[in-house]
């Protein structure tokens, strides 16, 4: 039987890893695993990791790896994980990449491809500032560039509700894209050194980037 694909999206603040993720889960079956999502959860729930992320997320900083890693570790054990994972937003510093190692050994699995979403940072603060997401599916849109089909109401779901993230503001963005460069840029020569990345030119349109992944996901599980 074929080992079920670990796969990677990296890329700064907007460069559309969730989106993506989004798609390819419904084009492969695979599942979406977003860190940011998890802690946004566990922010809303109020737990203690919530509680002690929370300012740390509208600083725009990152969370720290304690507990990022248990949050992971705790969605990781659910059993519908064996059909193939997308990771957004994670691994986002060198301590994170170690841990993910470890944990996919012990299942004897490993990290099937990195994808490294390519993306000009003047470009990324519309496209973070413009979000907006379906209060119901989570589905996202965007002020300028994805907005609904009929206007106020979700395609995917039909909700009528919409929400826009505490951390989509200029200042905030700017922070995240410096963490992005300075604690996870370095990863894409990681995983270029493990011979697991593939590079995607992430400016032009949705479509053609899930085109491009496709492609890539069809090859590195061929
Ligand atoms: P997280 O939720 O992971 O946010 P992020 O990495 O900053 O990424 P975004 O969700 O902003 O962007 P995206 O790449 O998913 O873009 P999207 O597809 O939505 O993390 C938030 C915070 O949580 C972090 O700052 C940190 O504090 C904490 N955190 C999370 N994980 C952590 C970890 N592992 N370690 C430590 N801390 C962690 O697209 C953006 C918009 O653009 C959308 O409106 C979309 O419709 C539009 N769009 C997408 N693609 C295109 C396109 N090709 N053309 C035009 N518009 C597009």
């Amino acid at each position: 039987m074929p080992v079920a694909p670990v796969l990677i999206l990296l890329g700064p603040p907007g460069a559309g890893k969730g989106t993506q993720a989004r798609m390819l889960e419904e084009d492969f079956g695979l599942i979406q695993l977003s860190t940011g999502d998890l802690l946004r959860a566990a922010v809303a729930a109020g737990t203690e990791a919530g509680r002690k992320a929370k300012a740390v997320m509208e600083a725009g900083q990152l969370v720290s790896d304690d507990i990022v890693l248990a949050i992971l570790k705790d969605r990781m054990a659910e059993p519908d994980v064996a059909k193939g994972i997308i990771l957004d937003g994670f691994p986002r510093t060198r301590a994170q990449a170690a841990a993910l190692d470890a944990l996919l050994a012990e299942a004897g699995r490993k990290v099937t491809a990195a994808v490294s979403l390519e993306v000009d940072d003047a470009a990324m603060v519309a496209r973070v500032a413009g979000r907006f997401t379906c209060a119901t599916c989570g589905e996202g849109y965007h002020d300028q560039f994805k907005q609904p089909a009929h206007a106020g109401t979700c395609d995917k779901c039909g909700g009528t509700e919409f929400k826009r993230r505490a951390d989509d503001n200029a200042e905030t963005v700017s922070e995240r894209l410096k963490a992005y460069h300075a604690q996870t840029a370095p990863l894409i020569a990681h995983y270029e050194t493990k011979g697991v990345l593939h590079r995607v030119d992430a400016m032009g349109s949705i479509a053609g980037i899930r085109a491009a992944l496709a492609e890539v996901l069809g090859r590195v599980t061929a």
